[in-house]
C-alpha cells in the first residue's frame, strides 16, 4: 500500500515508518525537517507543516491510507524543547488531514491520540487535565 505517515520524526512516527517499509509499503513520510529521516528506497519525504493545509494536501495525494502520530505539544517536553507551544496542533491539523482526504475521496485514517475521541472533559482526571491542557486539542482529533 502506499501510505503517507503525519508526525514521521516523532517517537510513534519514526515506529510506523519503520515497521511499514519493513512490511513493504511505500511510504511518505511528512515532516518539518526532513533530514530527521534515514533514506529508504521506498521512503519519500515531503517537506510541510501541519498548519499549512496545501502542504498536507500534498503529502495526502495519490496515497491508500493515511496514519497520523502528530504531537509534541506535551507541556514538560515544550518547557524543555523551549519552542512555543503549538495550540490546537492535534485539531487543526487533523482537520486539514480530513479536508484533503475527502479532496482525494480517501476514507483509511488511523489516528494516534492522547485519550479517547469520545466523551466529556470531566471524564479526564483533574490532574490530568491541569498537566496537559492539550487534552482538550487532542480530544479534537
Ligand atoms: N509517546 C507516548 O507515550 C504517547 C502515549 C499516548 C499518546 N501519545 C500521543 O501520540 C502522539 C504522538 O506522540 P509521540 O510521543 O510520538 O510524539 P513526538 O515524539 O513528540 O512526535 C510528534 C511528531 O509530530 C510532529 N509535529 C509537531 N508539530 C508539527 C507541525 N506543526 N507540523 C508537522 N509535524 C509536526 C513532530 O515533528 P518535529 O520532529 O518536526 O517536531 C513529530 O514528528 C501525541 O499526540 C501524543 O500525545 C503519545
Amino acid at each position: 500500500m502506499k501510505l503517507v505517515i503525519f508526525g514521521a520524526t516523532g517517537a510513534t512516527g519514526q515506529c510506523l515508518v519503520e515497521l511499514a517499509l519493513a512490511q513493504g509499503h511505500d511510504v511518505t513520510a511528512f515532516a518539518r525537517n526532513p533530514l530527521a529521516l534515514t533514506e529508504h528506497e521506498h521512503l519519500s519525504i515531503v517537506r510541510g507543516d501541519m498548519f499549512r493545509p496545501a502542504s498536507v494536501e500534498a503529502a495526502v495525494a495519490n496515497q491508500d491510507a493515511v496514519l497520523c502520530a502528530i504531537g509534541g505539544h506535551d507541556r514538560l517536553r515544550v518547557a524543555l524543547s523551549k519552542q512555543p507551544r503549538q495550540k490546537a496542533l492535534c485539531t487543526v491539523g487533523t482537520s486539514n488531514i480530513l479536508d484533503a482526504m475527502k479532496q482525494y475521496s480517501l476514507s483509511r485514517l488511523i489516528c494516534l491520540s492522547a485519550w479517547g475521541g469520545w466523551g466529556e472533559q470531566r471524564a479526564i482526571p483533574f490532574l490530568l487535565q491541569a498537566y496537559h491542557p492539550s487534552l482538550a486539542d487532542e480530544r479534537g482529533v
